[in-house]
């Protein structure tokens, strides 16, 4: 039986520890998506330390499952031990290591991909989404925004490769005839694309 009592603690430890995991506002648009969704499947790319997972693992459809990538061990172990906690280890697959070593490997059909994780990366992983998905699928990324610098002038030199590789992104994905896709301006900002 799943105890998410645990989730508060979990999402404090986040938070205090300074762990980038979703932020409110962002977690509740995605959690309304997923109410009405209800997916069989959901891969997500970046694990950190099993929060988003264990808050999307509410809304699966009765014998659905998560797949989700983590690089770091360290947070691998820690995503482990907290989906025990909360006693959901049925239902939440952590799979150790970069998501361009893995991502290649998996075969599946997912109703939902969420990416969260490097965001120089983010056309990468978009792709091996749209071959992960089918029609009726939603990709969903987050930190498309980067803190408002993608929609700034702002051009300091440490985050002009990550921003521009953003604003790249985000451009492929709304401009995709394959998509129904939106950019969200909330949080750290949300796209939201329906496969066609
Ligand atoms: C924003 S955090 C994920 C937060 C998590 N989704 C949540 O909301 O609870 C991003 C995570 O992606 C991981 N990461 C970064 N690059 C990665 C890669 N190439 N493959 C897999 N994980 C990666 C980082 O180590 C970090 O833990």
């Amino acid at each position: 039986m799943a105890n998410y009592e645990y989730l508060a603690e979990i999402e404090k430890y986040g938070r205090d520890n300074k762990i980038p995991i979703l932020l409110d506002e962002s977690l509740d648009y995605i959690e309304n998506i997923l109410k009405e969704k209800r997916p069989k499947r959901i891969l997500e790319i970046g694990t950190a330390i099993g929060f988003s997972a264990l808050c999307f693992s509410k809304f699966l459809a009765e014998d659905g499952r998560i797949d989700t990538i983590e690089i770091e061990s360290l947070r691998v172990e820690q995503a482990i031990d907290n989906i025990a906690k909360v006693g959901v280890q049925d239902k939440i697959r952590v799979i150790e290591g970069d998501a361009l070593d893995i991502l290649p490997y998996l075969q599946e059909v997912y109703d939902v991909v969420f990416i969260d994780a490097a965001k120089g990366k983010y056309n990468e992983f978009f792709e091996h989404a749209l071959r992960l998905t089918k029609p009726g699928s939603i990709i969903i990324a987050d930190n498309v925004l980067y803190k408002g610098y993608v929609l700034s002038d702002y051009n300091k030199h440490k985050q002009r490769t990550a921003v521009n590789k953003l604003r790249e992104f985000i451009d492929l994905v709304l401009n995709n005839p394959k998509l129904d896709a939106k950019l969200i301006e909330i949080g750290d900002g949300l796209i939201v694309a329906n496969v066609k």
